[in-house]
């Protein structure tokens, strides 16, 4: 078939969708390749439809919320955020639905499936309050850096079909203090006015002002502004809230949360997961997949995607020259880590070790075939290197 690889791009693209229909067409597309025994396209289809498939498992089909059943006015582009008086600086950041979609962040089972029926209870909002149920408003994301807390409020908010609206609140405390406290209550003043989601990232940046023995009076002021302006929005609509030190929160804060999700840190499955997806759009193999969920451990999400993001700048520039191995090596010497795992202490030894430690691992352990792969070199080469091991 004349011009395959655009045609195999494309449904590349529109697969990522999950339209069903689309998927009935590749198939059959597909088919008729088959009948004209193009068996290296067929495969290349194949491969698109599978990890179509993939993706599908974790991101259900788009559901918009009724815009009918949340209170205030349609919120446009053309509406400003509120101000600092002082500085002129916005309060809030705007991102509307159709700006950009977010895919939902690669989570362990039992962790996604929450996030559905989190997302499910909100988009029905409205049968809830006609069984004279309150809806939960409010929800704290907590759990370390990186992993996918801020992506997820993006992703919520785009499956909701509503615009979400970010304050930094290190941003607005930071601002001179006598006017934090109207800062925050003119953010949700405008938020409570709109239908949207009010992501109130760095959540903690209140808590940590709250121990500093200076301007006492002022910050408790500030605190209970927030605490009074998080009670008063309940019934205008949907709050997400995020730290990074949860240790930092009082109780006051937590009990104003309905639902509280802690993120963890992906594990080798998870992070596995999240390769595949990084590599849809391209042939790699499990061997060098594993290799990355392998050195990443202990990390997160945002961690793999700097990997990846490296791993794909060396491709470019070495081009033949380029190896996997090389590149995941390079990497751990490019991006000292406070907490040095195992794993990326090991990786810089010998290629024998190496290859012992990778087919002994517990978590993500290497067939033969995988570090023959890896290693460029032969499956009896990588025999000989673990059977030194046993000597
Ligand atoms: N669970 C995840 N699934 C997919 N990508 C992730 C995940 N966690 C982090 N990432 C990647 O890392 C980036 C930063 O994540 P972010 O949401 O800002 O983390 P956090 O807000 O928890 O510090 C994301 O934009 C995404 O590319
Ligand atoms: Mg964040």
């Amino acid at each position: 078939m004349e011009h395959f690889s655009i045609v195999l791009g494309l449904c590349r693209s529109a697969m990522q969708n999950g339209n069903p229909a689309l998927r009935s067409h590749v198939e059959r597309l597909a088919r008729a390749l088959e009948k004209e025994e193009q068996s290296e396209q067929v495969d290349a289809l194949r491969k698109v439809l599978k990890s179509a498939e993939s993706l599908q498992e974790i991101s259900p089909a788009r559901v918009v919320l009724s815009k009918a059943s949340l209170k205030g006015e349609l919120l446009t582009p053309s509406v400003v955020a509120p101000v600092d008086r002082e500085t002129g600086d916005p309060l809030a950041e705007i991102v509307f639905p159709d700006q950009r979609r977010v895919e939902r962040p690669i989570f362990r089972g039992q962790l996604s499936n929450g996030i559905t029926d989190l997302l499910e209870e909100w988009r029905h909002v409205d049968d809830l309050r006609n069984a004279g149920i309150r809806p939960a408003w409010a929800t704290m994301l907590f759990g370390a850096p990186g992993t996918g807390k801020t992506m997820l409020a993006h992703h919520i908010a785009g499956e909701l079909g509503l615009p979400l609206i970010t304050a930094k609140l290190d941003g607005l405390i930071s601002s001179f203090l006598g006017t934090t406290a109207r800062n925050i209550s003119n953010l949700f003043a405008f938020a409570n006015r709109y239908k949207c989601v009010l992501l109130l990232d760095e959540f903690d940046a209140v808590a940590k002002v709250r121990d500093d023995p200076h301007e006492l009076g002022e910050i408790k002021r500030v605190v209970n502004t927030l605490l009074q302006c998080i009670d008063g929005r309940a019934e205008f609509g949907f709050t997400i809230a995020i730290t990074n030190h949860e240790a930092l929160l009082d109780p006051a804060v937590w009990r104003r949360f309905d639902i509280r999700i802690e993120i963890p840190k992906p594990d080798a499955e998870t992070r596995i997961a999240m390769l595949k997806r990084y590599f849809s759009d391209h042939d790699a193999d499990d061997a060098v997949l594993r290799l990355m969920a392998w050195i990443t451990e202990e990390g997160s999400g945002s961690d793999i995607g700097k990997l990846v993001d490296f791993v794909r700048r060396q491709q470019a520039i070495r081009k033949e020259n380029f190896s996997y191995l090389h590149a995941v090596r390079n990497f751990v010497q490019m991006s000292a880590h406070e907490n040095q795992s195992q794993n990326r202490l090991v990786i810089g030894g010998d290629d024998d070790a190496l290859a012992r430690t990778l087919a002994s691992d517990r978590t993500v352990p290497f067939s033969q075939e995988q570090l023959a792969m890896l290693f460029g070199c032969t499956q009896p080469t990588i025999s000989r290197w673990l059977k030194k091991d046993n000597k």
